[in-house]
């Protein structure tokens, strides 16, 4: 469903992404780990449209990523590939309410008002925040942001849903909170989903299919269980957080 082949990527001289390969099929989640700096956020946005700069392969549903940004928006909902984004930070608006933030997206579209509301409703109920929908970000809490950014993404009906480190700062027991309702939303709507974290629990309990991205390529690509099986020493290094082995620590 999503393929990525011998993606590289530059800022000026500043190579981010050296030579990127993996695949996500159709309906399934597939995390990439990787250290503070190594590219997780570039490549993501990458994958979303943002960096057009970039050389090799990405296609979504076999469509070159180029194609399906020029698509209009009608057609990829005919289609069935809308592709929503949830941010690292949850990327909300301040002076917006939570009902306006999730409604953002929708209201763009030009949906009816009467279909944004139920839309709207529905995904917040979702998420598990309804009675939410007047308050402010900064009224709520890390987690309920994090769950206001994912019903904003939701409310799109999306086929493919990118997450930013959706567990960033956040403690263990929200985490784990948040990595519960991924795996529910997967169940329910069946999109395929890449997730990037440095959070091994979140990794280690959502994703069907895990990636390790260190020097600008993919060097360990296995399935969930394989990974923390801990054979391969890219692997045992990252789960172990050790300061020796093929990652340096710099
Ligand atoms: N718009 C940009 N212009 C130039 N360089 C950038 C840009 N965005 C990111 N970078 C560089 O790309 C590298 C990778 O950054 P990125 O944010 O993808 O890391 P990350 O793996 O998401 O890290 P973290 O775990 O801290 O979120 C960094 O060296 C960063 O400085
Ligand atoms: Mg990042």
């Amino acid at each position: 469903m999503i393929t990525v082949e011998h993606v590289q990527l530059a800022f000026n001289n500043h190579v981010v992404l050296q030579n990127v390969c993996f695949s996500v099929p159709r309906g399934s989640i597939y995390a990439i780990l990787g250290k503070n700096g190594s590219g997780k956020t570039v490549l993501l946005k990458t994958i979303a449209g943002l960096f057009a700069h970039f050389t090799g392969t990405i296609a979504l549903a076999n469509i070159p990523l180029q194609e399906y940004l020029n698509l209009a928006i009608e057609e990829k909902i005919k289609r069935n590939i809308t592709m929503a984004y949830v941010f690292q930070k949850g990327g909300l608006f301040d002076s917006m309410n939570v009902f306006d933030n999730v409604a953002f997206g929708l209201r763009r579209r030009k949906e009816d008002e009467a279909i944004v509301t139920e839309k709207v409703m529905a995904a917040l109920e979702w998420v598990g925040l309804s009675g939410s929908e007047q308050k402010l970000p900064s009224q709520l809490s890390g987690g309920m942001q994090k769950r206001v950014g994912l019903a904003r993404a939701l409310c799109l009906s999306p086929s493919i849903i990118l997450y930013d480190d959706p567990t960033a700062g956040l403690d263990p027991v929200l985490a784990d909170s948040i990595s519960d309702l991924i795996v529910a939303t997967q169940e329910k709507f069946k999109m395929t989903s890449i997730l990037v974290t440095q959070d091994l629990a979140v990794a280690r309990k959502t994703a069907h299919r895990i990636g390790l991205l260190h020097d600008g390529t993919i060097v360990v690509d296995m399935e969930n269980d394989e990974f923390f099986s801990k054979t391969n020493p890219y692997a045992k290094q990252f789960i172990d957080g050790d300061s020796e082995g093929p990652i340096d620590s710099m």
